[in-house]
């Protein structure tokens, strides 16, 4: 989605900006632009539909020694075209903003700025708001901080947004509300964006703004404010420990594959510092273990894959702690009538911790009394400060599009929420608990899997035309289904659907011809057998058959059209090694489909919109 970075300091503006908006293109965008006021009082803006590149090219001048704010636009209100491009600015052309978010209320606030013979150049939101702080500024003789304040206080939605003044060329206003925004200081220099990514690369101390705040730079100096009373707020600046490793390719050629190459070090991430050989340690929920554990009922809340990790979340913790568990979508739980109450625990899933949906959910979720649980990735996020406890799944940045390592993170932490909340109601024993903490041979298992990627690839390139695919699984491994589906529909843009494998006979099956492949997930389990017999129904259909197995058993050869051996595994482990093996393929069907697998078409990474 929209992405923001804006900088005021001693140095040019245009390399910082230009490479910030760089460091944002994973977050998804259709247009970019770039406005800096240089101490002369000259603002330059300039936009583009397109990459940032070709924003990057069309600057002639570039240099600009005061400060300047840009924008990676990802359209909701009107085309991406450069006309609705950020940066906007008001009918003086004194004020300038960019914005993330969407202003409900622009349609009423238009209309009365029509009304006075306002006139206006987009179709954006934000265009509109701009307009609105240019109208009490210069009709209503505010200062600029006040014009602000008056503006926002009138518009409903979301906000993120930078705002600079003509008049005011030492001064940068920021503000949010619903749209994240991060302040990065340094000695006399200022950075803010939406993400952490474009400021890491200049400093470690951090401010996250919260909801409606805002921070006014002026000089040197700078005041965290409220953006409903002019009261200063404290300044509660974290010094935080990203790599920027997490932001560069490596050798690979895109974050993806990075990304899914790093689960090895991620997983044990993930995990260390959590795992005794007799407990587990979830140091963030420890203020609400007692409600967690005496909880009747769970909900899980999520969307895209993170809701795919609660799928497979349900059926850890109904299986370990005999605890119901229910998983929503987080926009279907927001409106759906959910029993939740003081009793109930709701965890919502998020990679970004940004997700509107997700935050949507958790804010019924608070309203009813539930005791609220993040998993998230993100330190100092939405979802890590609207939950009352939590637990960071610490994989580093994920910049790929589509959620890799993030995924099996997430069931990482879930396997060990299960385990704790098991233990503690006595539903496993120390030796069982013990047993299922031992997970160094996984990881050295998981890194074996990486000298299957030729075969993968191999695979990927036979089946590189087919339109359709069936992704087929059963218990813990239909999510996985789920997720390989959506793996490969969002980066080589095929259709895939995830079914469990005994569903397919009732509907799904009559798609099967000679021309559609159906990927199965076939570990050695109570099902084996059943699946076999699903493999069956579709070999005598004619159908191509993938099958993603730990079992070695000759009649899987003799099934499968190809075959991809993983190692020899519990079936919680098998979950990540099937995952591991599909987020492959789909990486490679997408670049020999020569798709830009790390931003691909009309997706955000992070969806900051409901
Ligand atoms: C994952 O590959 C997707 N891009 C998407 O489904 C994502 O998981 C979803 O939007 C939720 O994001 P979150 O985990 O950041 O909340």
């Amino acid at each position: 989605m929209c992405g923001i970075v804006a900088y005021k300091g001693h140095k040019n503006c245009y390399p910082i900006l230009l490479n910030g908006l760089k460091r944002l293109e994973y977050r998804g965008y259709d247009s970019a632009g770039i406005a800096c006021l240089n101490s002369d009082n000259k603002l330059s803006i300039t936009k583009r539909r397109g990459k940032v590149r070709e924003l990057e090219s069309a600057i002639t001048n570039i240099d600009c020694d005061g400060m300047g704010i840009a924008h990676t636009r990802w359209a909701t209100h009107g085309r991406p075209n450069q006309i609705n491009a950020h940066p906007h600015t008001d009918q003086s052309k004194k004020i300038v903003l960019v914005h993330n978010g969407i202003i409900e209320n622009y349609i009423p606030i238009k209309k009365f700025l029509l009304s006075k013979k306002v006139k206006f150049k987009s179709d954006t939101d934000t265009e509109v708001l701009v307009q609105l702080i240019g109208y009490f500024y210069n009709k209503g003789k505010m200062n600029f901080e006040k014009a602000v304040r008056a503006a926002l206080q009138r518009v409903d939605g979301a906000y993120g947004l930078v705002i600079l003044n003509k008049d005011y060329p030492d001064m940068m206003i920021a503000a949010r509300k619903g749209s994240p925004l991060v302040l990065g200081l340094k000695d006399s220099e200022f950075f803010i964006a939406s993400d952490i990514s474009p400021i890491i690369k200049h400093t470690q101390q951090i401010l996250y703004l919260k909801d409606s705040e805002m921070v006014v730079i002026d000089g040197k100096d700078y005041n965290v404010k409220s953006v409903n009373k002019d009261i200063a707020l404290p300044k509660n600046i974290e010094m935080i420990d990203y790599k920027i490793d997490d932001y560069d390719k490596g050798k690979f050629k895109y974050f993806m594959h990075k990304e899914i190459h790093e689960q090895v070090d991620t997983i044990a991430n993930t995990m260390r510092g959590r795992i005794r050989p007799d407990a587990v340690l979830l140091h963030g929920l420890s203020e609400y273990w007692d409600e967690i554990e005496a909880s009747d009922r769970i909900y899980i809340t999520a969307c895209g894959t993170s809701w795919h990790a609660g799928l497979i979340g349900k059926l850890l913790i109904e299986k370990f702690s005999d605890t119901p568990v229910f998983v929503e979508y987080a926009s279907e739980f927001r409106y759906n009538h959910t029993l939740i109450d003081s009793q109930t625990v709701v965890i919502a899933i998020s990679q970004s911790g940004e997700t509107a949906d997700t935050l949507a959910a958790i804010k019924k979720a608070n309203d009813y009394g539930a005791v609220t649980v993040g998993i998230c990735n993100v330190p100092g996020s939405s979802v890590g400060r609207e939950t009352d406890c939590g637990i960071y799944t610490r994989c580093g940045h994920e910049v790929g599009v589509a959620s890799t390592k993030a995924f099996t993170a997430q069931i990482s932490i879930l396997y060990l929420l299960a385990l704790k909340l098991a233990y503690a109601k006595g539903t496993i024993s120390r030796a069982s608990l013990k047993r299922h903490l031992d997970y160094d041979d996984s990881l050295k298992k998981i890194q074996s899997l990486f000298h299957q990627e030729k075969l993968i690839q191999k695979v990927a390139r036979k089946y590189k035309n087919a339109t359709d695919f069936l992704y087929l699984g059963r218990g813990l491994n239909f999510p996985v289904a789920l997720e390989g589906a959506l793996k490969l529909k969002e980066i080589s843009y095929i259709h895939a659907e995830g079914y469990p494998a005994a569903e397919m006979k009732h509907g799904p099956i009559a798609l099967i011809d000679k021309n559609m492949p159906s990927v199965f997930i076939v570990p050695k389990d109570k099902t084996y057998e059943k699946i076999i017999s699903n493999i069956q129904e579709i070999k005598s259909r004619k159908g191509k058959i993938i099958i993603v197995t730990n079992s070695r058993d000759k009649i899987l050869k003799e099934l499968a059209n190809d075959l991809i051996i993983v190692p020899r595994s519990n079936i919680y482990l098998f979950v990540h090694l099937a995952t591991i093996v599909l987020q492959l393929f789909a990486y490679h069907m997408a670049v020999i489909n020569k798709r830009n697998v790390d931003q691909p078409r009309n997706l955000a990474k992070s969806v900051t919109v409901e």
